[in-house]
């Protein structure tokens, strides 16, 4: 049966639009039919059967791309799974969500990604993408057929973690990436953890103890031309292969300026940040604590002003969270250094950012850009995924911009609690969610049953020339 969303406001990247929304049987945006016409809009439907949801007073985005979770399934379910990932996925607004291979076993083979796919399969109320993950190998050659297998399985993309972070895997060197991404150019994107692991690792141990219950020792051993070191590399890549790079999440002014010379040199470069590094900055570690523990770190506040600029100016493209659960931080002597580093967010993507919105720090459709159609685009998603219109997937979110939300337990889906952002509240309420035309939230509370999908980048998803708008 088709379904009408009558009388809400219709917001994509380009502005609103009073219209009634018309969803066909299979899931797809039939049409948008302006209203306050001589026909009235969607009423007019007297044709093929139609379930009317009475949207007024309510806006309607296409849902959100957040291109960075770990679900941590399988091997660290206790951490999180697939179900309450994804259902805190569809509470907050997200219909696809891109995660990472940091589970156990590491996804950095085809068998894998297969025995990864089937864990997963039929436990999400979302579609989801799953990243491969190229690591270090014998050989060079193995990489490469390694990479080759998970392309094949329909990785949404290759992660490569440069810098020790959760579950510790290993880089290829230099030279194996930079052979690797001139063979598998214009074959999928490569997504960057910009942390160089020999400066952490002779920084750590040099960091005074006196700092070790500091968050000054955190930053310390970690130092910024870590960041700046491997985030200018993996842009010299781009540039030198013509390979698709996208830097996750972007925590330091240098990395924005490096982004925006990239980008002005035509090198086929995308880059992400996430809400922890737009509105905290090493400043409120105090009255937060360890939960703020993240890498790369978040720094200071004109970092944080930088990344909004970042953002604004188009030298950043999108935002998201990478969702990272863990279980509560215990009070140890250990220093601050170490222990586990991430925080649960993706609940949080378009509720915090139409706050911003709502507040008069961006537009919503900014917020359609950053959170949607950018990240849909980035991975060759796009126009299935982050556009709402004719022939798109119904996936849409419809937000109450007068009723607040407020991270708090009875709201919470996420297994861990592990957030900055605990207790805060704004306006701008996802009321519901539906995924390929399906009902999948309503009022905070998912509706079973998890019908997501694995999807797959349109082919050639790397071509630099391929960006469909
Ligand atoms: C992530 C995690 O816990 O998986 N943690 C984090 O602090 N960002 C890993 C990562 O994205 O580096
Ligand atoms: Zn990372």
């Amino acid at each position: 049966m088709r379904t009408i969303l009558r009388g809400g406001t219709v917001w994509d990247e380009s502005g609103a639009a009073d219209a009634d929304v018309v969803i066909d049987a299979a899931g797809r945006i039939e049409a948008l039919v302006p209203r306050g016409g001589q026909d009235g809009g969607a009423a007019r439907e007297g044709g093929a059967p139609a379930q009317v949801i009475d949207v007024s007073g309510l806006w309607v985005l296409p849902g959100a791309v957040d291109a960075h979770v770990h679900f941590r399934d399988p091997g660290l379910t206790a951490k999180e799974d697939f179900l309450t990932g994804s259902a805190a996925a569809a509470v907050g607004g997200v219909t696809t969500v891109l995660d990472m291979p940091n589970t156990l076993p590491p996804v950095n083979t085809a068998a894998a990604f297969a025995a990864k796919l089937q864990a997963v399969a039929g436990r999400a109320y979302t579609d989801f993408g799953l990243f491969g993950a190229a690591t270090a190998w014998e050989s060079i050659d193995d990489l490469i057929a390694h990479v080759d297998g998970l392309i094949e399985q329909g990785a949404v993309g290759i992660k490569v973690l440069l810098g020790p972070t959760t579950g510790n895997l290993s880089a290829p060197s230099w030279g194996e990436l930079y052979q690797l991404l001139a063979l598998h150019a214009e074959r999928t994107v490569f997504v960057f953890h910009c942390e160089d692991r020999s400066v952490i690792e002779v920084a750590t141990p040099r960091v005074p103890r006196a700092l070790a219950a500091e968050y000054r020792g955190l930053l310390a051993a970690r130092p910024r031309f870590g960041e700046i070191l491997a985030t200018a590399g993996v842009l010299e890549l781009a540039g030198a292969t013509g390979a698709r790079v996208h830097v996750a999440h972007v925590a330091l002014a240098e990395a924005v300026g490096l982004i925006a010379r990239a980008k002005g040199q035509g090198w086929p470069v995308t880059a992400e940040t996430c809400p922890q590094y737009l509105f905290l900055c090493q400043d409120d570690y105090e009255a937060i604590g360890p939960v703020m523990k993240v890498l790369p770190p978040i720094r200071s506040a004109r970092d944080r002003d930088e990344l909004v600029q970042g953002l604004r100016s188009g030298a950043i493209d999108l935002v998201a969270t990478d969702h990272a659960p863990h279980e509560p931080p215990t009070k140890s002597e250990q220093p601050v250094w170490e222990g586990s580093f991430g925080m649960a967010g993706v609940q949080l993507l378009l509720p915090l950012l139409v706050d911003l919105a709502l507040r008069g720090g961006c537009s919503i459709p900014d917020v359609v850009r950053w959170t949607s159609a950018a990240p849909a685009r980035a991975f060759g998603l796009y126009p299935a995924k982050g556009a709402l219109r004719p022939g798109s997937d119904a996936d849409l979110v419809v937000i109450d911009p007068h009723r607040a939300w407020c991270v708090a337990d009875d709201w919470w889906k996420s297994k861990s609690r592990n957030t900055a952002f605990w207790g805060r509240s704004g306006r701008g309420f996802p009321a519901m969610t539906f995924l390929r035309g399906r009902l999948v939230q309503v009022d905070g509370r998912v509706c079973g049953p998890p019908r997501g999908r694995l999807v797959r980048p349109r082919a050639g998803a790397g071509k630099t020339d391929g960006e469909a708008k």
